[in-house]
């Protein structure tokens, strides 16, 4: 324990000293950090990177805790069950400290950020109303608060969670407290937004896993943890892929603020963040002695070497986080050209009048949509790979409807059409109806769930969660379970589209451009929610019938035309301030740019409607030819074996009924004849009409039973005769 405190003190000393050192070398501790704000004096200026710090460090070890609790320690299985360990539980308990610290250093970056915004001492702030006042106006105010809120529920949680499940839940939800802060700095208002937003949710997002799983670790072997190799090893497979996103997310944030490679050498932010590159590379050279070294001896039970050095690297990282604050309180070069009010909402110049060239040839990056599609498609790959290299087979038709779903989102995100679509509503509403209603259903005809459990083996522990558990254990979750009921799926796909267009939700999204990105996002899961209950190949909590999936199409299309019918009747414009903040000279008019993007939302429900019926169509009768040739193998089955088959007793039970209606018409047959004969023969005997008259009630009564017995065989054939009918291919096929 001594080990791992002096380990701990060496780490915060690290970036302590690093944070004091670039603040005065990149100029941000002297007065007038921002130019023509006012300074908030010595406190302030110190105190607000430094509570920043610790706020990242809590954080990020809040998130290794939990990391190590649920991903990085094996659950125990004793028993049969897997339950967290006795370690696991210890990592979990301490995260509710972490996220109590963090919770804390989150408030005290907040008071000092309100300080630092107004430009007035902390002591004035903490005593008058300064303080309530601000955090609803400030964005950082309101991103502080939500990460307050959040770390203080993952604190109260962790000391009472016990299942893995829970603990998994905890860990998403601290991932989702580190992002507002970052998206709400000077990134969001930074020349390149859509770079600078995305490149720094995905640094900071990156980084805490890898710095806090690493101290877990660490601290794990200086105290002789139980497990290390398994922990170990799950965290280096897992800090490569960190180590590439926050130097690819690290380089995106420079050149979203440094447009001007000089600027890396002559200005004080390009030199602290060369100095970050620098440390970067050190960073590197550690993990490749780990792999080459010291996890070797680790896997030989000798994890002193292994514990030492990652101590040390945990001081560097530290010393990088202090460099990182520090930087982020380091004001980038001013852009050569000063930006009109359009390029700073826009964070690109004006397009040129739309044109079908304009929309082919403008293409802009935007950098959150063409991740997502390299991690889809790289994933998608991956998971072929693996299939190839086992020698299994995977439909092509499956891999050609992922990719033409990631195409669809890089022509709409990427082409011309993603510079146009901020500005005119109707080519918002291209963009929409693609990523809501096109490329979902080329998504969920890529099988990727199915492709995700094939590809990945199942943990390496028997009774353990590795991904493929994790996967099967939310497929068969009730929060899956109801979020995939048909119903629910519509009404998220419909209610949501008028809930966003038809309040201030949509403007706000359009002014933000995290929002944007949410607004997006959105579309594309509810959406691919929608279509992969219809026409989803995925293993489901529930599979519709047929019939069932085309009543749910058609009765959820005519909302979208009545969507697209009252946008082309509205006589206000929606989302009027921002649309008339960014008109362009050579346009229509808001209002006939917001009815044209209606007819387009009228006309496109059109084109999904055909596509999923043409596909539910297909789906149809291959399963019908599947059932056939199931059906088919197990009377061949039965037969090699002479047992009788499900098929054959079926085929025996309607010959039995078919024996029995023959002789039930020929017992009727022959009681005809003879209740005729006895007619003629007591007309001719007696001629009284009174005994005819009780001979043909008896006839009759006779006739009626004869009747009603008829009928009801008639009946049972009937239904068998429907039974067959509907299994109709499997009979002929057999026979
Ligand atoms: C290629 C290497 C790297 C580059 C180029 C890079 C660059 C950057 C840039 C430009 C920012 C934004 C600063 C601002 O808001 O103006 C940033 C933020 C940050 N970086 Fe890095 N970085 C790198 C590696 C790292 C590493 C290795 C760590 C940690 C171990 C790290 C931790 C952070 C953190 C925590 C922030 C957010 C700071 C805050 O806003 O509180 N970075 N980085």
């Amino acid at each position: 324990m001594v080990q791992v405190t002096r380990a701990a003190a060496i780490a915060t000393a690290a970036a302590a000293g690093t944070l004091a050192v670039a603040l005065i070398v990149g100029g941000a501790a002297s007065e007038e950090v921002i130019p023509g704000l006012a300074d908030a004096g010595e406190f302030t200026r110190w105190g607000l990177p430094a509570a920043r710090v610790v706020m990242d460090l809590t954080a990020a070890l809040t998130v290794g805790a939990l990391l190590a609790a649920t991903l990085l320690l094996p659950l125990d299985v004793t028993g049969g069950k897997g339950r967290l360990s006795g370690d696991a539980t210890a990592y979990l308990r301490a995260s509710s400290w972490l996220a109590a610290g963090w919770a804390a250093a989150a408030a005290a970056t907040l008071v000092f950020t309100v300080s630092d915004v107004l430009g007035e001492p902390v002591d004035l702030i903490l005593t008058g109303d300064r303080l309530s006042g601000y955090v609803g106006d400030l964005p950082q105010g309101t991103a502080l608060l939500l990460v307050i809120l959040m770390a203080v529920v993952v604190a109260l949680l962790a000391r009472t969670t016990a299942t893995p499940g829970g603990a998994l839940a905890l860990l998403a939800l601290a991932g989702i407290a580190l992002l507002p802060p970052p998206l709400t700095g000077h990134a969001a208002s930074a020349a390149n937004h859509s770079v600078a937003v995305t490149g720094l949710a995905l640094h900071v997002a990156a980084v805490a896993p890898w710095v806090g799983g690493l101290a877990m670790l660490g601290r794990h072997a200086l105290t002789g943890g139980g497990r290390l190799e398994v922990m170990a090893d799950r965290y280096s497979r897992m800090a490569l892929w960190c180590y590439v996103a926050v130097g690819v997310s690290g380089i995106a944030n420079v050149v979203s603020r440094l447009p001007d490679p000089a600027d890396l050498v002559t200005s004080d932010y390009g030199r602290l963040a060369l100095g970050k590159i620098v440390l970067f590379g050190v960073l590197g050279w550690f993990g490749w002695w780990h792999r080459r070294r010291t996890l070797p001896a680790l896997a030989d039970r000798r994890p002193h070497a292994f514990a030492r050095l990652a101590s040390v690297e945990v001081a560097v990282m530290a010393a990088v986080m202090g460099l990182a604050v520090a930087l982020a309180r380091t004001a980038p070069p001013a852009p050569a050209l000063e930006e009109d009010a359009v390029q700073v909402l826009l964070g690109y110049p004006m397009p040129p009048q739309i044109t079908l060239g304009n929309v082919v040839t403008l293409w802009k990056l935007d950098f959150f949509f063409a991740l997502l599609v390299v991690v889809l498609g790289g994933l998608y790959l991956a998971g072929l790979a693996r299939l190839r290299s086992r020698g299994d087979r995977w439909p092509i038709g499956r891999t050609v409807a992922w990719f033409i779903g990631l195409l669809t989102i890089v022509l709409v995100t990427q082409s011309g059409l993603s510079r146009y679509a901020p500005v005119l509503f109707s080519m918002h509403m291209v963009q929409h109806m693609t990523l809501g209603m096109l490329t979902p259903i080329f998504l969920v005809l890529g099988a990727p769930v199915t492709l995700a459990l094939r590809a990945l083996r199942p943990a390496r522990i028997r009774g353990d969660r590795g991904p493929r558990e994790w996967i099967t254990i939310l497929l068969h979750s009730r929060y899956v379970s109801v979020l995939t009921h048909p119903v629910v799926a519509a009404a998220i796909f419909v209610v949501s589209m008028f809930a966003l267009y038809f309040t201030p939700l949509f403007q706000n999204a359009m002014r933000n451009h995290l929002g944007h990105i949410a607004m997006e996002v959105h579309f594309l899961a509810a959406g691919t929610l929608f279509f992969w209950v219809l026409i989803g190949v995925d293993p489901a909590p529930r599979r519709l019938p047929h019939v069932a999936k085309l009543v749910v199409l058609f009765a959820t299309m005519p909302f979208h035309a009545f969507f697209g019918i009252a946008l082309m009747n509205l006589g206000e414009p929606i989302a009027d301030g921002w649309y008339r903040a960014v008109h362009p000279q050579w346009a229509t008019s808001v209002l006939t740019d917001q009815h044209t993007g209606g007819a387009i939302a009228w006309g496109f429900g059109e084109i999904p409607t055909i596509i999923v019926l043409v596909a539910l169509v297909g789906q149809w009768f291959l399963d019908d030819e599947r059932t056939a040739r199931r059906k088919d193998r197990q009377a061949d089955r039965a037969a090699a074996r002479h047992e009788n088959d499900e098929l054959a007793e079926y085929n025996a039970r309607l010959a039995a009924l078919a024996r029995h209606d023959e002789q039930t018409e020929a017992e009727r047959a022959a009681a005809k004849k003879t209740a005729g004969k006895k007619t003629a023969a007591k007309k001719a005997g007696s001629g009284k009409p009174g005994t005819a008259g009780t001979a043909e009630k008896t006839g009759t009564a006779e006739k009626s039973d004869a009747q009603k017995s008829g009928a009801a065989e008639k009946a049972g054939s009937a239904g068998a005769a429907d039974e067959a009918e509907g299994a109709e291919p499997v009979g002929e096929d057999a026979t």
